[in-house]
């Protein structure tokens, strides 16, 4: 099975996790398009579709999907998202396509986060995947600073705006032992908007595609 069809396998398996009357949030990225281009039927039956990017919104939009804003809606009942790396406690890093920021509020408001991976994306420890981090573009240079201090090597995505105006540093060699701590410390550097750990909101669910099928953890 290539990557993008163990990517569809897990997108499909995430719809059993969609009920009508639901309101449901929608991530981002090459795995969440295989979920969106599989909810255009299921559409109508949702109370609400929120979206993390302007990339997915652009998306739903195309497969005939309503988007509603998350500032009029209350918290959502279901967000599904991919992710860059995950490990058997569901945390996560996330930002490769730049939109972790949207991403960490939508999983902040949403009652169940269930995440589809393929099996490459699981690992033991976070880390080998360079960690997205959004900043205040006047902050670049001096976040890069703390974060050579902190011991990683951060390369600025030259040329990326996100969707709230910022820039993003992917920073390498970053050992992620404990993820919780490493997020709520990174967060304390002024200039970084989000950091693309997601362990203080874990997934709740994780749908991990391989040539076996899909497994779950929770
Ligand atoms: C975007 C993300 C994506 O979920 C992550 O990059 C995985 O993307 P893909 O499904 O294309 O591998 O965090 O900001």
């Amino acid at each position: 099975m290539d990557a993008d069809a163990k990517k569809q396998q897990a997108a499909l398996a995430a719809l059993k996790f969609v009920e009508d009357g639901m309101s449901l949030g929608v991530g981002t990225g090459s795995t969440v398009n295989f979920f969106i281009d599989a909810l255009a039927d299921r559409a109508a039956d949702l109370s609400a579709v929120v979206s993390s990017s302007e990339a997915s919104t652009e998306r739903l939009a195309k497969t005939g999907i309503r988007v509603s804003r998350l500032a009029t809606e209350g918290d959502l009942d279901l967000y599904v998202d991919g992710a860059d790396e995950a490990t058997e406690f569901l945390h996560l890093i996330k930002g490769g396509g730049g939109a972790l920021t949207r991403e960490k509020i939508v999983a902040g408001a949403s009652r169940l986060f269930v995440c589809i991976i393929d099996d490459s994306k699981l690992v033991g420890t976070l880390g080998q995947f360079p960690l997205p981090i959004e900043v205040i573009p006047m902050a670049r240079s001096y976040v890069a600073r703390q974060l050579i201090k902190a011991g990683g090597r951060p390369v600025w995505r030259e040329g990326f705006i996100t969707d709230n105006g910022n820039e993003i540093l992917d920073v390498h060699n970053l050992e992620i032992p404990n993820p919780v701590e490493v997020e709520n410390r990174l967060n304390q550097i002024p200039g970084i908007v989000t950091v693309g750990i997601f362990a203080q909101r874990p997934a709740d669910v994780l749908l991990v595609s391989s040539d076996d099928g899909v497994r779950e953890m929770r």
